[in-house]
């Protein structure tokens, strides 16, 4: 998202030296992976095409490979948007909840363009929150009143709500671009089981992972688990996609942590696991959606939380620093 001009013009300014011969063929592949370093693509990108011989007997790429390539990498990369995800195999850690509040908050008050993929097979809770979402909405004019101000304000629609088996996640997600939607950002509600390939594959094709933690012994053994794995066996390895992963406290209870969150990010730092600034607390409004009563909305697919509701609770805190780590 951030750099886009810099980057088309430095690959524009690449293809153009090619295709004048300033480079010899031999150099496109190094070429190749510095470009997918630059724009972030997708392992499936990373490779060069097979080398063939040439008219003058060396073995070099045709211009056609050369151009295919390259215009994949262009478009893959200007529409690339960034993958994130919630998760933990910490049952009922938030993983649902985050998601919907920041995905709208990005999308309602950031002005930024999101998608989620709903992969919790088979309760896809996220779909479900905007079925109710868009039921209470029609049946109810408050909300049919609030919804007519906020979109025609935005002049955008609703973000959508894809639901999928977790293992084709990333197909879901690259055909929602392909199809001429331009998103910012694509959040990825996943299951809490990382024993199945599936699942693996799609956190590896992330570009983000938060892990929401609470400090309860067994919350944090499983999410330690969790989290360590993938720093050791998808982040050090440099093989995925994943740029970073942040533990986040949630359902923190009181107004300010105690000494026991003191212990437990100590034992992260020593597990070289880093741990978002930004908590969020322990509070019922996390479960305030649109009701009969209209009161004000927190947690919605179609709505952005209630100011009054933000305040408190440090999902505007949250949603700041998690753009100030996606930005660096
Ligand atoms: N900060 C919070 N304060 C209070 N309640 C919270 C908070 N965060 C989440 N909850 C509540 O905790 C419950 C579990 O949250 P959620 O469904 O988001 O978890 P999950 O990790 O997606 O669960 P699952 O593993 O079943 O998919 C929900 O009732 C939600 O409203
Ligand atoms: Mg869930």
């Amino acid at each position: 998202m951030q750099n886009r001009p810099t980057d088309s013009r430095r690959i524009r300014a690449t293809y153009a030296r090619r295709m004048n011969g300033y480079n010899r063929p031999s150099n496109v592949a190094t070429n190749q992976r510095r470009i997918v370093g630059t724009m972030n693509c997708q392992s499936v990108y990373a490779s060069a095409p097979t080398a063939i011989r040439l008219a003058d007997g060396r073995n070099g790429y045709t211009q056609k490979q050369i151009i295919q390539c390259i215009t994949i990498k262009i478009y893959n990369g200007m529409n690339k948007p960034i993958y994130v995800a919630f998760s933990t195999q910490k049952g009922g850690a938030g993983k649902t909840t985050i998601t919907v509040l920041v995905a709208s908050y990005l999308h309602y008050v950031k002005g930024y363009n999101v998608a989620v993929v709903d992969c919790d097979f088979p309760q896809y809770s996220i779909h479900d929150m905007r079925r109710r979402d868009m039921d209470m909405t029609m049946k109810d004019d408050h909300y049919k009143a609030m919804a007519y101000e906020l979109f025609k304000r935005l002049a955008k629609k609703a973000y959508p709500i894809v639901c999928s088996k977790p293992g084709d996640a990333p197909d879901t997600a690259a055909r929602l671009t392909a199809s001429g939607a331009s998103l910012d950002f694509v959040f990825f509600d996943l299951p809490g089981t990382i024993n199945n390939p599936s699942v693996v594959k799609t956190i590896a094709a992330m570009d983000y992972i938060f892990c929401p933690i609470a400090a309860d012994r067994v919350v944090m053994t499983s999410s330690m688990q969790f989290a360590t794995v993938i720093n050791e066996h998808m982040i050090s390895t440099g093989k995925t996609n994943i740029k970073g992963l942040h533990l986040l406290w949630n359902m923190v209870d009181g107004r300010e942590k105690t000494e026991l969150y003191a212990a437990y990010e100590k034992i992260c730092a020593e597990l070289a696991l880093p741990i978002l600034k930004t908590f969020l607390p322990d509070s019922k409004r996390f479960r305030k959606e649109a009701a009969t009563e209209r009161k004000a909305v927190f947690r919605s697919t179609l709505f952005p939380a209630d100011k009054s509701l933000v305040r408190g609770s440090n999902l505007d805190a949250l949603v700041d620093e998690i753009l100030t780590i996606i930005k660096q």
